[in-house]
């Protein structure tokens, strides 16, 4: 007899582990086998929509320790002198699908839930501190032309150099992405960055821009394209196993949290839009202050439920921060939350890992799945003791000057706003000779898979838009590849592309 019996999901004990019930042992089987029919039924039911982007990733539990006073900018209890913080972090691609290679070229999400004692904060950033796109009417597009083709279902080279060549605005990202850290080694060994700008109000209502930056106490590692295209085939999940290993062996990644702080004035004279998305503060300019540092100690133990059902929002902002007026932001305020709600249902907060660890005093009422009750009285106002706004707790996200006609319209530009600047100032001023040399190398390498002639030539006045030297290197080093093969490789890549060529 065991002492932990097999019982069905009512609780109640099962006949056999192996064998279904039927009329005499060859059959057939009873449709009053509801321990039967309940595991096929759970089974066709287990796998939930993966996420539109980011669908591959994982992640751990761990903390975050303020260790600097920053109260000075924020009164946020989070980065409150000496506080220490639960969290949940989750890193990913964002193109490929739940099952694809931790080794693609991509950028990588750094997602980070603070469990606050003022309701949870969520960092939602990347491993790069600029984004392709500076308006979210584009984001969808750029998605789709980054994931696979309608009629082949194939990922396209051509699609996404179409796309960038075509949005000069992507140029600072793509540069990024095309270089050392496009492939990073491991999660543990890239930076994150909250890449937008953010505010943060201090006890005296005192407003401050800041852009979030956790930069990796394992130090900067990356994968060349061959050492990843080994990877890709010798271990899909590389990236996934490295980290549960590392945890499991108690050697703990960290990052130390940096912000980079802007006088709220300062925003309107500054030689960037501060809000730009494409664009980074120079350090110069803002220089890094340190905050606090996340660590990670502890694996999921049931990847669905931690992991694959975590929702992550950038709306979840508490007192003492708040967002900006970086259109980008402002429309992933609404987007994830709908994405949870279609993706998980409306009650998605109630889910352990996305609950806070405060009480929740919501007048949400029902819907699938509540597992909350609710008590009376389910509106406000009322007479009968039920929760009342408090408007001293809250910042309301922030909030900033705002008055104009209604446009549709690209950002006021600041006096040094252009699309190439910044990657120029890469190119030329961050990388050495031997990561140009292997820019220079990836970018040919993509540009030979699949790229049409009309977009290749686009692409050759993209890069050196950029920097003209990296621009000539990069066309000659396809020629040259060109004429190594068929002289019309270039146009051979991909069979199906034709078909939308045709229809241009
Ligand atoms: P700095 O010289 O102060 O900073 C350059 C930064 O570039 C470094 O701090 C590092 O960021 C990052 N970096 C170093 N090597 C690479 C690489 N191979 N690929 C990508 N990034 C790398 O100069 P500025 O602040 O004036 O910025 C100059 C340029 O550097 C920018 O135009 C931008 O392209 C890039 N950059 C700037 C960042 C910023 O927030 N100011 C952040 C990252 C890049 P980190 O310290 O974060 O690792
Ligand atoms: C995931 C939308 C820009 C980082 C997602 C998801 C959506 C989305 C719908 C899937 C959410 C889910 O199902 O759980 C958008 C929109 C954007 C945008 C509309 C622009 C308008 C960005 C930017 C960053 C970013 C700029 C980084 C700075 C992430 C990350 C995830 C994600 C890290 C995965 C979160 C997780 O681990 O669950 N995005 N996104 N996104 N996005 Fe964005």
């Amino acid at each position: 007899m065991s002492d932990r019996p097999t019982t069905t999901d009512a609780g109640i004990p099962v006949g056999s582990d192996e064998h279904s019930l039927t009329v005499g042992p060859d059959g057939p089987l009873l449709l009053q086998d509801h321990y039967l029919i309940e595991q096929m039924a759970n089974f066709n039911r287990e796998r939930i929509p993966e996420r539109q982007p980011h669908a591959k990733g994982g992640g751990a539990f761990g903390t975050f320790r303020v260790t600097q006073d920053v109260s000075a900018y924020t009164r946020a209890a989070v980065f409150a002198p000496g506080e220490q913080t639960d969290v949940l972090t989750r890193f990913s691609t964002v193109a490929g699908e739940r099952g694809s290679p931790d080794t693609w070229r991509d950028p990588r999400g750094f997602a980070v839930k603070f469990y606050t004692r003022e309701g949870n904060f969520d960092l939602v950033g990347n491993n790069t501190p600029v984004f392709f796109i500076r308006d979210p009417m584009k984001f969808q597009h750029f998605i789709r032309s980054q994931k696979r083709r309608a009629d082949n279902n194939l990922r396209d080279h051509d699609m996404q150099w179409d796309f960038w060549t075509l949005s000069p605005e992507s140029a600072h990202q793509v540069t990024w992405l095309m270089g050392d850290r496009g492939i990073p080694r491991t999660w543990r060994h890239m930076n994150g960055y909250g890449s937008h700008t953010y505010m943060w109000i201090n006890a005296s209502g005192e407003r401050f821009w800041v852009k979030y930056h956790f930069k990796t106490d394992q130090g900067i590692e990356c994968f060349t394209q061959d050492e990843a295209d080994q990877m890709a085939s010798a271990d899909t999940d590389y990236h996934q196993r490295d980290l549960f290993e590392h945890i499991v062996a108690g050697e703990f990644p960290s990052w130390t949290l940096h912000v980079q702080v802007m006088p709220y004035e300062d925003a309107r004279a500054y030689r960037f839009n501060p809000f730009d998305l494409t664009k980074v503060w120079p350090h110069a300019d803002y220089p890094l202050q340190e905050v606090g540092k996340l660590t990670l100690d502890r694996n999921v133990t049931d990847y669905h439920t931690e992991m694959e059902q975590a929702a992550f929002e950038p709306n979840n902002v508490v007192p003492g921060t708040g967002l900006s007026p970086d259109k980008m932001l402002l429309a992933r305020g609404f987007s994830y939350a709908d994405a949870h709600r279609a993706r998980l249902g409306v009650n998605y907060k109630q889910i352990p890992v996305n609950a806070p660890h405060v009480e929740v005093n919501s007048y949400s009422v029902g819907g699938a799945m509540r597992v909350r009750n609710v008590s009376d009285p389910v509106y406000a106002p009322n007479s009968y003791g039920g929760p009342q706004a408090d408007p001293a707790r809250t910042d309301d996200g922030g909030t900033w000057h705002s008055d104009g006609e209604m446009v549709r319209s690209a950002y006021t530009l600041h006096p040094a706003d252009d699309d190439w600047g910044q990657a120029g100032t890469m190119v030329r001023e961050v990388l050495t000779g031997e990561q140009r040399d292997r820019l220079v190398d990836n970018i040919v390498g993509h540009l030979l898979n699949g790229v049409s002639a009309p977009i290749l030539q686009r692409a050759f006045e993209y890069w050196k838009n950029v920097d003209k030297s990296l621009g000539d290197r990069v066309e000659a080093g396809v020629h040259a590849k060109q004429d190594e093969k068929d002289p019309k490789a270039a146009d051979q890549g991909n069979p199906a592309r034709s078909s939308m060529q045709d229809k241009a």
